[in-house]
């Protein structure tokens, strides 16, 4: 039985599908791992938004049942580093980093000082990640409060976990774009107050990246951090050549660029720090033992030329890496493509990324890293049902390769190199059905 309307959080539903998820970090280069669960046409069943189990056996009409047969049920994507008001900018052509902030990123996030724009943007974003099959997401809004605030308003509503904070920069951006430390602390806290620990969403003290913040606006930051551990902190790091050359030269008595946040107390378990391509084994012992996490963005760092990420090097130094799109930088939300990309920036380096190692990467490791592992990421009974059925193939190409693939693997990397937004059949968000309802 299929149901036409959303599917409310109270009943008790059930999805038949092949079900995929891992119960740990399945190893490098390992296409037989036994961190993979997959089990083939079983039923998920759902019961007050949350995952009461799996079986074999079809449930009893107390269930509502949605027969996915012969479709794909993943755990909802999870992408760690994104930015809502740069859907107004992907793809923009012919720029590496710092000129694409100044000619067409900065301009474009000035328009989210108009509250209209913040509500109808932050409504567009949070609408097109369901409709790529992410439904939690690490994110930067504008240095305008009212972005984060639309932000947070609108995650609540679809009922996604979010973590997200208004952008800090006090220096080195345009006029209607910068804060000052003591209105941006102001703004902090009324944000924290109002939304940190609200339903699924968190607060992330959000540092642009280091040039666009003084000293003291970095010491502010951290001064939030040191006074509440359950905040987050969301921020760039070695993202570009040019970029990193720049923060030397501001901050010449850091030893690297990622030590300014280390010495501003930035560097922490609960923070996020998108790229981390230039980093040096320093960098990556810090960061392991912070328990800080790098959130890799291949699709951005190929589209910008910035470089490219070293996550064998991460990995080995026991630095936690997720997975993330940073659209407008990324040229898509979904994260089958951004997973591509790492497979073909790995491809680059001699190295191969399984299916598993990236598929449990955008799911259950982004949880883990960001310590949402209880309640995120995975299909264990008790998380929250936050749930993506797909198609296995989307097309005649696709169709054709699954056809002849030979074994688990070999189908499920075909789906993870050849699937996007097309193949998303429903997105459920704590068990509501987000999207077409089939
Ligand atoms: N560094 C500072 N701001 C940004 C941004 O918006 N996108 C990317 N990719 N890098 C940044
Ligand atoms: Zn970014």
């Amino acid at each position: 039985m299929t149901s036409a309307a959303s599917t409310a959080a109270s009943t008790r539903i059930a999805l038949r599908g092949d079900l995929l998820d891992f119960s740990a970090n399945p190893a490098w280069g390992d296409v037989d791992s036994s961190a993979v669960r997959f089990r083939a046409d079983h039923w998920l069943l759902v019961e007050g938004g949350r995952i009461a189990g799996v079986q074999a056996d079809t449930p009893d009409a107390s269930w509502e049942r949605h027969d996915h047969r012969g479709r794909l049920i993943l755990p909802g994507f999870i992408d760690t580093h994104v930015h809502s008001p740069q859907l107004d900018v992907i793809a923009s052509y012919g720029t590496e980093l710092l000129d694409w902030l100044n000619n067409y990123t900065f301009p474009a996030e000035r328009r989210y000082a108009d509250p209209a724009q913040a509500e109808r943007g932050a409504a567009l974003f949070l609408d097109a990640l369901l409709a790529h099959g992410t439904t939690a997401a690490v994110v930067f809004p504008t240095v305008h409060k009212v972005s984060a605030d639309a932000l947070f308003a609108a995650a609540q509503q679809r009922g996604m976990r979010l973590i997200a904070g208004k952008v800090l920069m006090d220096r080195h951006a345009p006029d209607g774009l910068r804060d000052d430390v003591a209105q941006a602390e102001r703004d902090c806290i009324d944000l924290i107050d109002r939304w940190h620990g609200t339903d699924r969403l968190a607060y992330a003290v959000t540092v642009r990246f280091a040039p666009t913040s003084t000293p003291a606006q970095l010491a502010m930051a951290g001064a939030l951090c040191a006074a509440d551990a359950s905040l987050y902190m969301q921020t760039h790091v070695a993202e570009n050549r040019a970029e990193v050359e720049w923060v030397r030269e501001l901050f010449p008595e850091a030893r690297s660029y990622l030590d300014v946040y280390a010495r501003a107390g930035l560097l922490h378990a609960r923070s996020v720090l998108a790229h981390g391509i230039w980093l040096d084994a320093d960098d990556r012992a810090a960061l392991r033992d912070s328990g800080a996490q790098l959130a890799h963005s291949p699709s951005s760092n190929l589209f910008l030329g910035s470089g490219l990420f070293d996550w064998r090097a991460a990995e080995a130094s026991s630095a936690a890496v997720s997975m993330a799109s940073d659209v407008g930088g990324g040229t898509s939300l979904s994260m089958q493509r951004t997973l591509a990309d790492a497979y073909k920036i790995q491809a680059l380096a001699g190295q191969r990324l399984t299916a598993w190692k990236g598929l449990y990467t955008a799911t259950r490791g982004a949880a883990r890293a960001l310590g949402l592992d209880a309640e995120i990421g995975s299909l264990d009974t008790g998380r929250l049902a936050d749930v993506c059925v797909w198609d296995w193939a989307a097309g005649p190409v696709a169709q054709a390769r699954m056809e002849v693939a030979r074994g688990l693997h070999e189908r499920v990397f075909a789906w993870m190199t050849l699937s996007d937004e097309r193949n998303l059949v429903e997105a459920y968000v704590a068990g509501r059905a987000t999207q077409k309802s089939t």
